[in-house]
């Protein structure tokens, strides 16, 4: 099993190059299946977890291409994906593979897919999902592991108002892929706002759907009969680009960070301004980061967008145990999101943790042992906690930051990091 070895205590200085968005490439794959026309996406990151929605689209019959020139690029035709099913072995390493459920019933009229299971991050059910597309006029059965939708009588989906409890990001992709090929209207309340679903909407309005409202908390889709082939490029990682901003400040160091949309960054960018840190746009796509001499203390909740992400948590609790005082971290969306807590607390952090609430007390010197990734996020702050440790840090099951962080041993050394894959 693959280990990051990293020596910790260089700046990192130079520029660095953002990735295709892989919360916003997984949706807008499973929009292929909506289609039997080809659907072109670019700017795909090369990443565990797009190989993984790749391998479930081939297995629904789905022809998906990965041309070698540009790197990025993807071609997905799904010609006909009658009787196709998402089965367990595939479901159950990516959860975003219940994507697929939405696009499949709103073609096909049924599909069935494996129920995601348990994650390290909480108990992350789907029942929002369900309820949304019962509220659709689905009807949902659930049978050895498996979830079934149908549309009674067969057909397409009626459409109906869906209003969503609480606010799903998978949620509302699903309905908004169920919906375009509906017989009527839909209306989503309470609809995710983040930049992934409007990136979703324009790849689907670009195939023929009539969608208003995304990236508001109300979105009206008026169903088609029939969606076509499109050309679409997939938006910038924001949580990649946080990830690096972390990075530059952590270290105290100097970098640009190419390829950005500043203004998803923005509630990340306020709060690493409140530490201290300097943060420049210095062009439309680019953000400059340069370390604080003494960072301060900052609380942070983590909210749904555009409030602060709770995937950029566990980087920002890294980044703190570097700031003078005490910070509070509260995670108001996963429930158990705090395992890398106790990982840097064995790197000499001081953390305790308080059901939802970290209170993290700095500065700590940190410093170099054998750490384990618990999940995706998780295991991208042991590596910035590792960037500014004294001594050598041994990273343990890396194949959770592979899921969703292109060539990040690559990226990290070209600006200066002492990093290196182990076997
Ligand atoms: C997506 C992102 C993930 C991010 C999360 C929150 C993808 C592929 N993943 O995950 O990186 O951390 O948004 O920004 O885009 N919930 C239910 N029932 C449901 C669905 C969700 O109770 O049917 C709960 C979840 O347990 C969680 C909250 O709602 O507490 C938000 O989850 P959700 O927005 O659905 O996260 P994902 O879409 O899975």
């Amino acid at each position: 099993m693959d280990k990051l070895l990293i020596e910790g205590g260089r700046p990192l200085e130079g520029s660095v190059r953002i990735s295709g968005a892989k919360n916003a490439a997984l949706p807008a794959m499973a929009a292929a299946l909506l289609t039997c026309e080809r659907v072109e996406l670019d700017n795909i990151p090369r990443v565990r977890d797009i190989i993984t929605m790749g391998r479930l689209l081939a297995y629904m019959t789905a022809t998906v291409e990965t041309p070698e020139l540009p790197p990025t690029a993807m071609i997905i035709q799904a010609k006909t994906v009658n009787g196709a099913e998402a089965p367990y072995e595939l479901v159950r390493t990516m959860r975003a593979s219940i994507l697929t459920l939405g696009p499949l019933v709103a073609r096909n009229g049924s599909a069935r897919v494996s129920l995601p299971g348990g994650c390290s991050i909480g108990a992350r059910p789907v029942d929002l999902h369900l309820k949304a597309l019962e509220q659709m006029g689905a009807e949902i059965g659930t049978s050895h592991g498996y979830v079934e939708a149908r549309v009674p009588g067969g057909g397409r989906l009626p459409g109906g108002n869906v209003h969503f409890d609480k606010i799903t990001v998978t949620g509302t992709e699903n309905i908004l892929m169920a919906a375009v090929l509906a017989k009527g209207e839909t209306k989503i309340e309470n609809a995710a706002r983040e930049p992934e679903i409007t990136d979703l909407a324009e790849l689907l309005i670009k195939m023929g759907a009539e969608i208003e409202g995304a990236g508001t908390s109300t979105i009206r889709v008026q169903g088609k009969e029939k969606l076509h082939g499109a050309r679409h490029t997939i938006i910038a990682d924001r949580i990649e680009a946080g990830t690096f901003l972390v990075a530059g400040a952590i270290t105290n160091g100097s970098l640009e960070i190419i390829g950005c949309v500043p203004e998803h960054l923005a509630s990340v960018i306020a709060k690493l301004r409140e530490t201290g840190v300097e943060i420049r746009e210095t062009a439309p796509d680019t953000l400059v980061v340069r370390g604080a001499k003494k960072l301060g203390a900052a609380d942070v909740i983590t909210e749904e967008y555009p409030g602060f992400a709770t995937d950029m948590q566990a980087q920002f609790m890294a980044l703190v145990t570097q700031a003078q005082g005490t910070s509070v971290i509260t995670e108001r969306i996963f429930e158990n999101r705090f395992l890398h807590a106790s990982e840097m607390m064995r790197m000499g952090a001081n953390i305790s943790i308080e059901g939802r609430r970290a209170v993290v007390h700095g500065p700590t010197t940190l410093s170099g042992s054998g750490v384990i990734a618990s999940d995706l996020r998780a295991s991208a702050s042991l590596v910035l906690a590792a960037l500014v440790a004294q001594g050598e840090t041994l990273i343990d099951r890396v194949y959770h930051i592979d899921r969703g962080y292109e060539r990040i041993e690559e990226k990290l050394s070209s600006v200066g990091a002492r990093i290196r894959r182990v076997s």
